[in-house]
């Protein structure tokens, strides 16, 4: 029988990313998560994942110019987002919006390398300016005016909230987004491949991809992980509200994952970028609770947080609703997603595996007025 849920099944090749899950290790293109985190920024990260190298000066300075450069809507799609229902689900705003905006791009037809890496630097650039412009819309205000003057991190908490982000919180955004910038062969990458691989486009599969993202037990977590840190009132409720929990055999979100048997890397950054968030923001409670949480459930469950326990209380932190942490996901994300597209591209062939059928057989064919 096939491994359920294809676990531990490799299903291709990539020398983008990989996960150790026994040591806890996750490396883009070779280069430890933690070493990003600390010396690295978001636009480095994308050209490493994109050419496989860190850039030199003059190839980032080329890069950034391109991902500012690209930050504006094409005028058809702003004008979609204004005829949107003020509440509409945030992702599923972004996943329309994601597709239109290759309807307005003059290169989607076009599976060239140099078309691809066009629009890779157009959806990297284009995807914080549509979630805020949407956010901004649905408060009955205009969208902030992009600007190319900020890096992509500061750039987002500046759209989202109408002003410049301290250095602390641009700096803390900008690791956040390093480190959810790609995951291997995780549920909405593999989504984007399986529909590039058809030679369809790239929009066509970074659709894909955010449908797959927004699921609970996917990037959808991080937003479970504050709407039950916003359920307990103090640390002193934990205990019986996740063994409650439990007992009905419902999912706490943000802990456990198909991968790591250990500690996920880029949840002990979060941790402690959570906790100095916290500290300096005085919302230490909610630091507290997760800590306790995250004991209770090793007691219960020895099972371990994942990426999206500790962004929630970062996420939060910075000002960000609730609605729009799993499109801030995607704001990341999408480096690792096109990525991916292109490494599939560059050696294609169909993805299509086989089903292991267990319905019926030699069923006979019974005429509709012979049916009880
Ligand atoms: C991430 C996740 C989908 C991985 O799923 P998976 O590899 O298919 O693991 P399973 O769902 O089969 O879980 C295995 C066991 O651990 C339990 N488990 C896993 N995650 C759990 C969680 N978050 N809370 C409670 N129990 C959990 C399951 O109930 C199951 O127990 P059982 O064998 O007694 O039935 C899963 O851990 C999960 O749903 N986590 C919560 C959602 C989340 O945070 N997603 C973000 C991932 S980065």
């Amino acid at each position: 029988m096939p491994p359920s849920g294809l676990e531990g099944v490799v299903a291709g090749r990539t020398g983008i990313c990989t996960v150790d899950g026994a040591a806890g290790r996750l490396v883009y293109r070779g280069i430890a998560i933690q070493e990003l985190a600390a010396q690295s920024h978001f636009e480095e990260v994308v050209y490493l994942l994109w050419y496989g190298e860190l850039p030199t000066r003059s190839q980032l300075e080329n890069l950034k110019q391109q991902l500012a450069a690209e930050r504006a809507l094409p005028p058809g799609v702003e004008a979609m987002l204004r005829g949107f229902p003020r509440t509409a689900r945030p992702m599923d705003v972004l996943r329309t919006a994601v597709s239109a905006l290759g309807i307005w791009d003059p290169d989607t037809g076009d599976n060239s390398p140099a078309a691809n890496e066009r629009k890779a630097v157009r959806l990297t650039a284009r995807i914080p300016t549509l979630i805020a412009a949407f956010h901004a819309l649905r408060r009955g205000r205009p969208p902030v005016a992009p600007r190319t003057d900020l890096s992509l991190a500061a750039h987002c908490l500046y759209l989202l909230h109408g002003e410049e982000p301290t250095p602390t919180a641009a700096r803390s955004f900008d690791i956040a987004l390093i480190l959810h910038a790609d995951h291997e062969f995780n549920a909405s990458t593999f989504a984007a491949r399986v529909t590039v691989g058809t030679l369809s486009d790239m929009y066509a599969a970074i659709t894909s991809g955010i449908g797959a993202l927004a699921g609970p037990l996917h990037g959808g977590a991080n937003e479970g992980v504050m709407r039950m840190l916003q359920e307990i009132r103090s640390v002193s409720e934990v205990e019986a509200y996740i063994k409650e929990k439990l007992a009905r055999r419902e999912k706490i979100m943000g802990f456990g994952h198909r991968v790591y048997k250990t500690t996920d890397p880029r949840a002990a950054a979060l941790k402690e970028m959570a906790r100095s968030l916290t500290v300096e923001a005085g919302q230490t409670r909610l630091y507290e609770i997760s800590e306790r949480i995250e004991r209770v459930m090793w007691e219960e469950k020895q099972l371990h947080a994942n990426v999206d326990f500790y962004s929630a209380t970062v996420y939060h932190v910075l000002g960000i609703p609730i609605d729009l942490f799993t499109p801030v996901f995607a704001i990341s994300r999408i480096s690792g997603w096109t990525a991916h597209v292109m490494e599939q591209l560059a050696d294609n062939r169909l993805i299509r595996p086989r089903a292991e059928y267990v319905g019926p057989d030699n069923v006979p064919y019974v005429p509709i007025e012979q049916r009880g």
